[in-house]
């Protein structure tokens, strides 16, 4: 079959023609003045760039080239996104469209306060949003993602326990379900890390808890509902177990989208907590792209939190930075734009809309997993008498004993039918786990769609496995080097590495 010449899989570089343009609006003097260009004379010539290698296109050849590369991925604009543990909901334009507001979007971060007070209500709002939703009493907003949210959370361990006990402790408990991240953020904050393990029931082991706590221990870190999608129903009790040794409880938030507006984390006793914006609060995020990850704390551990802190002062609002804090983490104020976006979706949503999100994310797993876990191949680990909550977790390894095949290739031939991939071999105590968080934006007929694809695929694995295993067949990529994608990371101009490829 024939190709179309722009359809080569070809960088924009290789696409450039000499002399080829688009059209070129022709700008008035005030446009040339405000864009500084008459400044040029200003610059010392040794400093001025001679020559700028950029490709040069016809408009058409340009808007096919992008397009085609924003249709090579997927997207939760495009297709369901099941990938667990990510929220991937659906984003709202005019969250959107009001982050774009040059009002918002035309700001400078260095502008003075009184010129910004419009922003700084926003940030503020926020704040006091978050504080609502989560039992809190004090937030920052300026932690760029869960991670990040993360190390300020074990940053704040280990001040409190310094001030009080002249040194930090040494230890952070951590269950063995946890995302990577967790024990990352503790190692980086320099922590060593203690694991208690998952019971039978899917829940904290209390019995290996009580006994691994310890005048070292600065905290525990936790998710509830958990990453096999249980409600740690002994919450209380852990509670009880943390504080009587003054150690801290911190809540990673990233499965808020179960229980916001029904339980708040502060009210089931954690002292910290990080939320993600671009999860729960449906900021666009996926490809590294940036995203939030306020940290919230009760009162007796505001004075930690990093800067800056938003005041009021003489009716206007202000920023200020607190110098007992653990130290900044970000510049200016964080992703500015995603604190925008979320602060428009609460908003939008309500009270009673954020609490029907937590509920239909609940049913859409539930409908989802009940559906699932009766196709041949599929267990569903741990207690499973109990619903799970806004994802679940059912394991492969029975489909793997009788057919080869497992989470990765399913997952893997679930794209060539449309569908983004769950998470798979996550959290680590499942064997072949495979991760469906559907959350509520996804209609009853998506949601069948998604579960017949899946049916289909693990009937393949039993009748036709070879159009498994190399799949998928469909995608502009197939199999990657899963290693490598991540690890050797050159980051060399694009114009650099064509005249490499020209020598
Ligand atoms: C349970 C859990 N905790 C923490 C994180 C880290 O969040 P982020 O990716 O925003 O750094 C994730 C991310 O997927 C997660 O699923």
């Amino acid at each position: 079959m024939y190709k179309q010449a722009s359809w080569d899989e070809k960088l924009v570089y290789e696409l450039s023609k000499p002399g080829a343009v688009g059209i070129l609006v022709p700008r008035s003097d005030r446009e040339v003045e405000e864009a500084g260009e008459r400044c040029v004379e200003k610059i010392p010539p040794e400093l001025l760039r001679r020559d700028l290698p950029l490709p040069e296109l016809s408009e058409p050849a340009v808007v096919r080239h992008f397009t085609r590369l924003s249709q090579m991925n997927m997207s939760i604009s495009t297709v369901f996104y099941p990938l667990g543990s990510c929220t991937m909901k659906y984003n709202p334009a005019v969250n959107n469209y009001l982050a774009m507001l040059d009002e918002v979007a035309g700001t400078h971060p260095l502008q003075p306060s009184e010129t910004v007070q419009g922003c700084l209500e926003i940030l503020h709002g926020l704040e006091n949003c978050l504080k609502e939703i989560t039992g809190m009493d004090a937030f920052c907003l300026s932690p760029a993602a869960g991670a990040h949210g993360e190390l300020v959370g074990c940053l704040i361990m280990r001040a409190y326990h310094t001030e009080k006990e002249g040194k930090p402790r040494s230890r952070i408990i951590i269950p063995d379900s946890a995302h990577g991240t967790n024990p990352a953020s503790a190692g980086m904050a320099g922590f060593d890390v203690a694991v208690v393990k998952t019971r039978q029931d899917g829940c904290v082991d209390l019995e290996q808890l009580e006994k691994i706590v310890d005048g070292d221990v600065a905290g525990i870190m936790l998710t509830n509902p958990n990453t096999v999608g249980l409600f740690e129903k002994d919450i209380e009790e852990i509670v009880k177990i943390i504080h009587s040794n003054d150690s801290l409880l911190y809540y990673d938030g990233a499965n808020l989208n179960a229980i916001m507006g029904l339980v708040r984390p502060g009210d089931m006793g954690f002292d910290i907590v990080h939320l993600n914006l671009h999860k729960t609060f449906s900021t666009p995020h996926g490809g590294g792209g940036p995203g939030a990850g306020p940290v919230g704390v009760v009162s007796r551990l505001a004075k930690y939190l990093p800067p800056p802190r938003i005041v009021e002062k003489d009716g206007l609002l202000r920023l200020e930075t607190n110098e007992e804090g653990v130290g900044a983490v970000k510049m200016f104020h964080g992703n500015f734009a995603v604190l925008v976006r979320a602060y428009s979706y609460i908003l939008s949503m309500g009270g009673e809309g954020l609490r029907k999100a937590a509920e239909y994310a609940v049913l859409s797993s539930n409908y989802t997993l009940s559906k699932m876990v009766r196709i041949r191949g599929v267990s569903l680990p741990y207690d499973t008498s109990r619903p799970r909550k806004h994802e679940f977790v059912v394991s492969l390894a029975k489909l793997r004993r009788e057919t080869g095949l497992g989470a990765l290739e399913v997952a893997k031939r679930l794209l060539d039918y449309g569908f983004h991939a769950p998470t798979i071999y996550f959290p680590l105590i499942v064997e072949e786990a495979f991760m469906v968080e559907p959350t509520e934006t996804e209609s009853k007929e998506d949601l069948d769609s998604f579960i017949m694809a899946f049916e289909k695929v693990i009937d393949e694995c039993y009748n036709n496995p070879e159009l498994v295993r190399k799949a998928p067949h469909n995608t502009s990529v197939g199999r990657v080097d899963e290693a490598k994608a991540s690890h050797p990371l050159t980051m060399t101009p694009t114009w650099r590495l064509l005249k490499s490829r020209e020598r």
